[in-house]
C-alpha cells in the first residue's frame, strides 16, 4: 500500500495518468495536476478554504443553462479568455486585434442590405458605422460575412430579454461586404455595461471590490474565407471604463474614434437627424483556414450558438 508525502503525492498522480494515449491530452493533465498542486502547497490550503471552492464552482455550474454560461463569464473576470487569446494570437502581422467573443453571440445572425438601421426601435443617439475588410496587403475583400451585436442603451443584449424568442433580433445582424470590400449599417451609440451580477462570478466581483463593468463597444465576426476568421470589438474612445475593462479585453488598436457630426445627410445620402455619430474603421485579415463556416465550427461555444 503505497503511502505519499505531499510532494510525492504529485508525482503519484501525474504517474497514474502514464498510459493516456493523447500525448496532448496527457500533458495538459500532467500540467493540470502540477499547477494545482503547486497551488495547494503554495498556499497551505485549509479544509474550509477548500470547500468554499467547491461550492463556489458548484453554484457557477448551477447557473449555467442553454442561454447563460456561467463558467464562461469567471474565465472571462479571470482574464483567462484573454491569456488564450493571447497565446493563440501571438503574430499579428499588421491583422486586426482580437478580443473575447463575450456570451452573448447567439450564432449565425440574419443578412441585412447595407444601411439598414439594426436599432431601428430603439431609443439613443444615432450612430453611422462604415467598415472595410482588407487582407495584409490592403487587397479589398468582397462577399465577406460580417456578424454585428451590441448592447442597447439600458446596457442589455437582445438575448438577454425575457421576450427575445418572440420579438427577434436588434443590435444583432449580418452584413457582406460589397465589391470594394465594404459594409455599413445605422444603429445607436452603445453605452458601456455591467456584466450579469446576479449569479456566483457577479457576487465575487463585489464582494473582492472590483466593478462589473465593461467599457462601450460594438462585436463584429469576420470570417473570410481563406483567412482566420476575426474576433474582435470596437471600443468607444473616451470611455470611462477603457482602463479597467472587468473581463481586460481593451486593446488600442481596437479603440476607434467617434466624429460627432451635423452634417444633414449620413454617407450614403440619406437623411440624417442631427447630431449623429460615425464610426470608422478598415479590418485587416491574417490568411488562415476560415471558410466562410456555420459559428459552431469557429470553436463558438455551443450553449451559445442556440
Ligand atoms: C460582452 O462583451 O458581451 C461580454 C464579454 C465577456 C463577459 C461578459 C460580457
Ligand atoms: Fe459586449
Amino acid at each position: 500500500m503505497p503511502q505519499f508525502d505531499d510532494a510525492e503525492l504529485t508525482a503519484a498522480v501525474i504517474r497514474s495518468f502514464g498510459e493516456v494515449p493523447d500525448p496532448r491530452v496527457k500533458f495538459l493533465v500532467e500540467e493540470l495536476v502540477k499547477s494545482l498542486h503547486d497551488y495547494v502547497r503554495k498556499t497551505d490550503l485549509t479544509f474550509d478554504e477548500w470547500g468554499y471552492a467547491i461550492d463556489f464552482l458548484t453554484r457557477t455550474g448551477q447557473k449555467c443553462t442553454s442561454t447563460r454560461q456561467e463558467f464562461i463569464l469567471l474565465s472571462d473576470v479571470l482574464g483567462v479568455s484573454m491569456l488564450v487569446d493571447a497565446v493563440n494570437h501571438r503574430q499579428r502581422n499588421g491583422a486586426t486585434e482580437t478580443t473575447v467573443l463575450g456570451p452573448f453571440y447567439v450564432g449565425e445572425h440574419k443578412p441585412m442590405p447595407h444601411g439598414t438601421d439594426i436599432s431601428a426601435k430603439l431609443p439613443g443617439e444615432r450612430m453611422f458605422v462604415q467598415s472595410r475588410v482588407t487582407d495584409l496587403e490592403g487587397k479589398l475583400l468582397a462577399g465577406v460575412p460580417v456578424d454585428v451585436w451590441h448592447a442597447d442603451n439600458d446596457g442589455y443584449y437582445d438575448s438577454q430579454r425575457p421576450d427575445y424568442e418572440t420579438t427577434g433580433p436588434s443590435s444583432r445582424a449580418r452584413f457582406i461586404t460589397d465589391a470594394e470590400g465594404k459594409f455599413f449599417f445605422r444603429t445607436i451609440l452603445p453605452c458601456s455595461y455591467p456584466i450579469p451580477t446576479d449569479g456566483p462570478v457577479g457576487e465575487m466581483i463585489l464582494q473582492t471590490r472590483r466593478h462589473p463593468m465593461r467599457p462601450a463597444h460594438v462585436h463584429f465576426l469576420v470570417n473570410a474565407k481563406g483567412y482566420e476568421p476575426l474576433i474582435t470589438h470596437l471600443f468607444m474612445d473616451g470611455d470611462k471604463y477603457l482602463d479597467s475593462d472587468v473581463v481586460f479585453g481593451v486593446k488600442d488598436d481596437l479603440i476607434s474614434k467617434i466624429e460627432k457630426r451635423t452634417d444633414a445627410t449620413m454617407p450614403d445620402g440619406k437623411p440624417a437627424k442631427s447630431p449623429w455619430h460615425l464610426m470608422t474603421y478598415e479590418f485587416h485579415m491574417k490568411p488562415g483556414a476560415g471558410a466562410g463556416a456555420a459559428p459552431q465550427a469557429l470553436g463558438v461555444r455551443p450553449s451559445e450558438a442556440a
